[in-house]
């Protein structure tokens, strides 16, 4: 969602969300309430307040820091809202599949794979149609932002497949940050695994602490290396082990808090 309001959500859409049992247990801030039920950022959430889109028990509310509690009925420009439980996956997303909740063109996302999952989830940040690799799915819009914010600079390593014969000469301006998109990457790591001088390919393994649109083929781009595959192998602490493509499992607390630790 980067910030942005969820274009599937209650607001847009005006499809009454998905109820799940649980309800707001203790008092809690309604902007907080809001991005953990998927409509917005806590940012944006406090927008959403300020322009008197959300009702509490059905009075108009502009105030912030306002707290709700587990029996306050909120809506969202009418539409009611509900928590429902909170779910994390990690997905191995293959080749060939689109990061979006979903497609007009009825091609393959995501969320085919989450069919019989009830919560509402949708991917955190995305990986290109042809990218491979580790994707996490929640439904915890607050999470998602954590992980998303560029000031957190979460790792993700990937596996790039280029064309070229890479060496630590070309590789170079990876580290200190390349000129994409009229602005400088942050400094990354590379490691060169593989390189084929009579296929002129190389495997180099590339570690950025960014999410950047199409931000690995960029960089590599930038130094006339073209990427030919991609594969993410990790995302902050969570890696792929167990997975085959397509498949996906739950992330455990324990994992969860080991990937807010490291905001
Ligand atoms: N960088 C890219 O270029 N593509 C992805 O899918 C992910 C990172």
């Amino acid at each position: 969602m980067s910030g942005k309001i969820n274009k599937t959500n209650a607001v847009k859409t005006k499809t009454i969300m998905k109820i799940g049992e649980k309800r707001i247990k203790k008092l809690e801030r309604l902007n907080k309430v809001l991005a953990h039920a998927g409509i917005a950022s806590r940012r944006k959430a406090d927008k959403l307040i300020a322009r008197g889109h959300i009702k509490v028990n059905g009075k108009v509310i502009t105030e912030y820091g306002i707290k709700v509690a587990g029996n306050d009925e909120i809506e969202v420009n009418g539409i009611p809202i509900f928590k429902e439980d909170k779910v994390y996956f990690v997905i191995f997303k293959p080749k060939g599949v689109i990061t979006s909740v979903s497609d007009e063109h009825k091609r393959k996302t995501v969320m085919d794979y989450f069919k019989h999952i009830k919560q509402r989830i949708y991917p955190v940040g995305r990986l290109d149609w042809d990218t491979s690799g580790i994707l996490l799915m929640t439904n915890d819009g607050d999470f998602a932002h954590q992980m998303m914010h560029p000031k957190h600079e979460i790792e993700k390593v990937y596996i790039a497949k280029i064309h070229g014969l890479a060496d630590k000469e070309n590789l170079r301006p990876l580290t200190y940050g390349i000129k994409i998109d009229g602005k400088k990457t942050n400094f990354a790591h590379y490691e060169i695994l593989h390189v084929n001088t009579k296929k002129r390919v190389s495997i180099v393994k590339l570690t950025i602490n960014e999410g950047r649109n199409h931000q690995v083929k960029k960089m590599f781009e930038a130094i006339n290396l073209p990427v030919q595959k991609l594969k993410r192998e990790s995302y902050g602490t969570l890696n792929l082990t167990g997975l085959k493509p397509g498949e996906y499992r739950a992330i455990s607390k324990k994992e969860r808090r080991s990937l807010l630790k490291m905001i």
